[in-house]
């Protein structure tokens, strides 16, 4: 995307066309926001702070029953493990334990915050790369289900026996685990055992039958290919019988990790802003190591999973029918899925500086960093256009009489020229102005809190829960 500085020069106009905007979705929760509780977003940002992560655990519930609805279509037994690492907000938390669902832990800390929760260990599943010994002797401890990632760790898990082996009692409570699968899309992971080694670790595992639960099997994919997803799936189906034939007589139960999508926009506004996407659309033609996250997704979370759960797997017989017939449950750990919609991140505005005077576009820069916004430091950019809300002391009047743009870049307020929110210049219709706030969409999936930093001194970024009725919006700061 990169061209020369001189082209740019010649290319670049104010002309509106040649800024293309990513409207965003606007979900039920964020529109009651805006349209009624504005006000209280700029109270909350003058006495809480700036960037200011907003948390909807409404949203969440409803994304987890929408998920659960598909289960049921399908007549599964299943289980959905939300996966905490996306956000560390406690509300959510407390969610799930009100939905009886389960969470998925990667740490010693988030197990350890699940549990001071109530969480009870058999709503806990642990996953994670070569964990400690210590994360593992707390996992089996609260009786949570582990799975294990490779040969070592799973010596680990057997090494809480030593001495033991000649033992006539099952330690109490047994240790659950599943045998995390490299599947063969994703040969070149650093996680999980390809096949030779899930063989190697049944052979490990079998003196320990009545001493070791083994649930079943998992993986967790990155990308989002439905295909590569059920293919694995039918591998692990073959991997629970292999198991069973081995006399691992409770192994019933497959995981299939997270990965489902999240829709931002809609399709045709993603697909025709990418096909006009230059690099003079960004500040210093920004260019990204990454490519962008699919923000304009066919499908979304639900229509994946029904797609994936309905995918032929042999003539005539579908990935449910292949589940039921084999008695197996299925475990799901989503985490950016369940929190579409569930948050927003709304940053002050505390400068506007024009930065190019003849092609004019400015720069403004906000209260806080690109710290609060994830996506930045891994060589990407959250792309979804935030919105502009406008301080008490705007009138319409202001509005440009000619319909002019006003393309401006966000960026943090740190002294690095990389510090940026958003290398796009934003096609905003109003011109943005010292407090103003903008209100980032949808990003309470990984967003919020995965980098956050302390950087410049500033303080660690709080999270206000919310929660809606018609008329009113009820918050509280909530404890990470
Ligand atoms: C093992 C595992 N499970 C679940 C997830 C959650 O994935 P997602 O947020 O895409 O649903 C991850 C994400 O990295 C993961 O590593």
């Amino acid at each position: 995307m990169r061209s020369s500085d001189n082209a740019v020069s010649e290319s670049l106009s104010i002309d509106k066309l040649k800024y293309p905007d990513l409207p965003s979705i606007e979900s039920k929760y964020v529109g009651l926001l805006r349209s009624k509780h504005a006000n209280k977003l700029f109270e909350l940002i003058d006495g809480v702070g700036s960037p200011l992560h907003c948390v909807f655990p409404q949203q969440f519930s409803e994304n987890v029953l929408q998920l659960t609805a598909v289960l049921h279509k399908h007549d599964l037994q299943g289980k959905i493990y939300f996966a905490k690492k996306a956000n560390k907000a406690r509300c959510f938390v407390k969610a799930c334990k009100q939905l009886e669902i389960g969470i998925d832990v990667a740490s010693k800390q988030e197990l350890a915050i699940t549990l001071s929760e109530a969480i009870s260990g058999s709503d806990i599943s642990v996953s994670g790369p070569e964990k400690s010994i210590e994360f593992v002797s707390l996992s089996v401890a609260c009786g949570a289900q582990i799975a294990v990632d490779s040969i070592e760790e799973l010596k680990k898990v057997l090494h809480l026996f030593t001495g033991q082996e000649q033992a006539s009692v099952a330690p109490n409570p047994m240790p659950r685990i599943l045998l995390r699968f490299k599947p063969g899309s994703d040969k070149k992971s650093r996680f999980g055992m390809a096949h030779n080694q899930l063989v190697e670790a049944l052979e490990l595992l079998r003196p320990y039958r009545d001493k070791v639960k083994l649930l079943g099997f998992s993986f967790h994919l990155s990308g989002y290919s439905i295909y590569s997803r059920v293919e694995a799936a039918v591998d692990l189906v073959k991997w629970v019988g292999v198991a069973r034939d081995l006399g691992f007589s409770q192994c019933n139960q497959i995981n299939l990790g997270g990965g489902l999508p999240v829709k931002y926009t809609s399709t045709d506004d993603w697909m025709s802003f990418k096909r006009t996407l230059m690099a003079q659309h960004f500040h210093q033609n920004h260019v990204f190591v990454h490519d962008f996250y699919p923000y304009g997704n066919e499908l979304n979370a639900v229509s994946a999973l029904d797609k994936l759960l309905s995918s032929s797997v042999h003539p005539g017989i579908s990935l449910s029918q292949l589940l039921r017939r084999n008695d197996i449950k299925l475990a799901l750990e989503p985490g950016r899925a369940l929190l579409d919609q569930a948050g927003v991140s709304v940053f002050g505005i505390q400068g506007v500086k024009l930065i190019d005077q003849q092609y004019r576009y400015w720069v403004a820069t906000v209260t806080g960093t690109s710290f609060s916004l994830s996506e930045q430091w891994f060589g990407s950019e959250f792309l979804p256009s935030p919105w502009l809300l406008k301080s008490s002391s705007y009138s319409d009047h202001q509005v440009s009489a000619n319909a002019e743009l006003f393309p401006t870049a966000i960026a943090g307020a740190s002294c690095l020229e990389y510090d940026m929110v958003s290398w796009r210049k934003i096609p905003f219709p109003i011109k943005p102005a010292v407090d103003d706030c903008l209100i980032y969409p949808n990003t309470a999936g990984y967003q919020m809190d995965s980098n956050e930093s302390t950087f410049h001194s500033l303080p660690q970024i709080p999270k206000v829960a919310m929660w809606f009725d018609e008329n009113k919006v009820r918050w509280q700061l909530d404890a990470m």
